[in-house]
């Protein structure tokens, strides 16, 4: 738990604009700044930032919010981690209350682990960048294979010089720890003393998820079928492998924004994608897919499109990755490149859209790769055919939504004209057979699989009620201003007041006893009526900086979704806002009324339900009474509203 103080905290030192920049390429547009959709593919920017407001507001995709919501949908973190990245960003500390002496310990190796990568990150570009034989050897390879001064910089690429030891003599200066070196695999021991493991190398930096440098790849630069194309730093406290994913830091943006995510081999696979614009894509690093990988991929989208070589050998051993990917319940498709070419080489030579509707149109569902696959070997043996179907119901048997299963389970069965009844019956002997042996593991395994998070794809669809919503619009947006309010009196007399729009709002609702629906709407209803009491009215802002990122995405949503894209978008809204105003007095009517209107039909159709359960001849009569108060009231309602009403 982190204290209410420090989130408070939290809230007050973050700059939206400098988070959302270090994601969005913001520019000032007047007093806000605006920048392409970070979740939607444009070409003019529809994504604004107010940092006087604190908000951001995405007109692509509708999404809005504050800089904890910002990271949330962005980054897919939770609520406390968007809270510890700010904090970590801003250096906020966080009291850690149960932390032991040994876990600060590690937490501070870890930390010095952290640091030498980066250290040895920045030695291994600058030599790549400023040193003679560096751009001689490292940046010549690397133009050679076409790839651009940007795209080394994105992927931090750099060079280990080839004299020995250059590494461990600038550490050992710099005043880092030699052991930690050795720990990360960056230098190594002989008899001769201390020496640069990666050296000779071009180096391509592996980054965690927050962007900081977990371990190296090292490339030989020679053609020697000897020598191991590839060196790899080993599993450290800050590299556990099955975890990571190459290019995911990279490409998360673009895996949420596609709602998909392009597996592939290698380094350099995933570079030249990026290269060519397709920037979903991550690499499993040349190891099997492990769960936690495939987790990772999950908070990000539930698609995965594996893309395999002409000639990968590795086709075979990849069902157990398209297996592991069905049992979470996600989405595979698989691509077979055209032979002897790789995505590395097909993304050098073809556009961004010519790889993406290649993609597109070779992707195939698991069932047709498999067999596809299968069916060649099988020749028509109807023994081995027998075999393949089975082995493709053991994959769907692995898929937990019961609709998904049926729905392969008839293309099964129409691809092999198999009766799906018997399909069927294969299937569920599979799953209770793996039930059964799922609950005597559990005996064996007490620990839980942890809960994946899935991220909402689609917009969320508007909360509660049009007519609830344009109440909680009318008071975020006008709130605070003053109305004049005149009525008769019993003796006839005029009378008239002046109030805010959210005192009669509420005054309104409150006198006939009504409410809004539980939910965010409800809750930021409930903060006006608590100002309420005290004489108050809460400004936008306080919504905008709340800290449940429900309400402050719905409070940007409710204050901008009214009014269109414009260049000065921000200074558009105080113009529209300004000739509703001319009109307030109607808005708030018409709004107050509909929001009854609204409650009325629901307590009556509430009532008409609970008549038609079995109740007593007593609480019948209440209900009828109860139930032609309301009708009678929503005439009276109508009456005003000018409305005629049918029934
Ligand atoms: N790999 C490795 N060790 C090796 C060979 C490969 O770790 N000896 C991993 C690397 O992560 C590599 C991936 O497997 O990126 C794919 O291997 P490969 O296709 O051989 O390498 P590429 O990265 O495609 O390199 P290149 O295009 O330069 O041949
Ligand atoms: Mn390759």
């Amino acid at each position: 738990m982190i204290p209410k103080d420090v989130i408070d905290e939290i809230f007050a030192t973050a700059r939206i604009e400098e988070v959302i920049g270090e994601f969005v390429q913001l520019k000032r547009s007047g007093s806000s700044m605006k920048g392409l959709s970070p979740f939607v593919k444009e070409k003019t920017p529809s994504f604004m930032v107010s940092p006087s407001k604190g908000i951001f507001k995405d007109f692509s995709s509708g999404k809005g919010g504050n800089v904890v919501s910002f990271l949330m949908e962005h980054e897919a973190m939770s609520y406390p981690e968007a809270l510890r990245w700010l904090a970590d960003k801003y250096k906020i500390e966080i009291p850690e209350d149960k932390a032991t002496p040994e876990e600060i310990a590690q937490r501070n190796e870890r930390e010095s682990l952290f640091l030498i990568n980066k250290f040895a990150l920045q030695y291994f570009e600058d030599s790549m960048w400023e040193d003679n034989m560096g751009r001689a050897v490292g940046l010549s390879y690397f133009k050679e294979r076409g790839f651009t001064e940007d795209t080394m910089r994105k992927f931090q690429l750099g060079y280990c010089l080839e004299k020995g030891e250059a590494l461990h003599d600038a550490a050992k200066k710099a005043g880092y720890n030699l052991e930690h070196l050795v720990k990360l695999g960056l230098i190594k021991k002989n008899d001769r003393g201390y020496f640069d493991f990666f050296r000779g190398r071009v180096m391509f930096p592996i980054h965690n998820l927050t962007g900081r440098v977990v371990g190296f790849g090292g490339r030989t630069l020679r053609n020697d079928k000897k020598i191991a194309k590839y060196f790899n730093s080993p599993e450290s406290e800050i590299y556990n492998k099955s975890k990571v994913l190459y290019g995911l830091y990279q490409s998360k943006s673009g895996v949420v924004r596609e709602d998909n995510c392009l597996l592939v081999e290698g380094y350099t696979d995933v570079i030249s994608m990026h290269q060519n614009g397709v920037d979903n894509v991550v690499a499993s690093s040349g190891t099997a897919l492990t769960e936690d990988q495939i987790r990772l991929i999950n908070r990000y989208t539930q698609n995965i499109t594996i893309l395999f070589d002409g000639d990968a050998a590795g086709i075979k051993a990849s069902f157990r990755g398209i297996d592991m990917i069905l049992e979470q319940g996600m989405n595979v498709r698989i691509v077979l490149f055209p032979d002897g070419d790789d995505p590395d080489s097909y993304a050098r030579a073809h556009s961004e859209d010519e790889i993406r509707s290649f993609i597109g149109s070779n992707a195939k569902d698991f069932i047709s790769f498999k067999t596809d696959i299968l069916l060649q070997e099988a020749n028509n043996d109807p023994i081995k055919k027998a075999k393949l179907i089975k082995e493709i119901v053991e994959s769907i048997a692995l898929i937990p939504d019961q609709i998904t299963r049926s729905v392969y389970l008839k293309e099964c069965s129409d691809r092999f004209e198999m009766e799906e009844q018997s399909l069927a019956f294969e299937l569920s002997k599979i799953r209770n057979k793996k039930f059964n042996e799922n609950l005597r593991q559990e005996d064996r395994l007490p620990e839980p699989i942890a809960p994946v998070k899935v991220q909402p794809k689609e917009p969320v669809a508007p909360t509660g009620h049009f007519q609830e919503r344009d109440i909680i619009r009318l008071l975020l947006n006008f709130g605070t201003e003053t109305l004049h309010v005149e009525w008769e009196d019993e003796d006839g007399e005029t009378q008239s007041e002046d109030t805010t729009v959210a005192a009669y709002i509420i005054e309104q609702i409150e006198s006939d006893k009504l409410s809004l629906s539980p939910g965010p709407l409800g809750d930021i209803y409930e903060v006006f009526c608590q100002s309420n009491e005290k004489g108050e009215v809460p400004g936008v802002e306080h919504f905008y900086a709340h800290q449940d990122p429900a309400i402050s995405s719905l409070s940007v949503d409710l204050c901008t979704s009214l009014y269109h894209l414009s260049d000065n978008w921000w200074e558009m809204h105080k113009i529209e806002t300004k000739s509703e105003n001319d009109n307030l007095q109607d808005s708030i009517l018409s709004a107050v009324f509909a929001f009854k209107m609204l409650k009325l039909d629901m307590l009556i159709s509430h009532s008409q339900e609970k008549l038609k359960g079995e109740i007593s001849d007593e609480d019948m009569i209440a209900l009828l009474t109860e139930q032609k108060q309301y009708i009678a009231a929503r005439k009276a309602l109508a009456g005003i509203m000018n409305r005629t009403i049918l029934r």
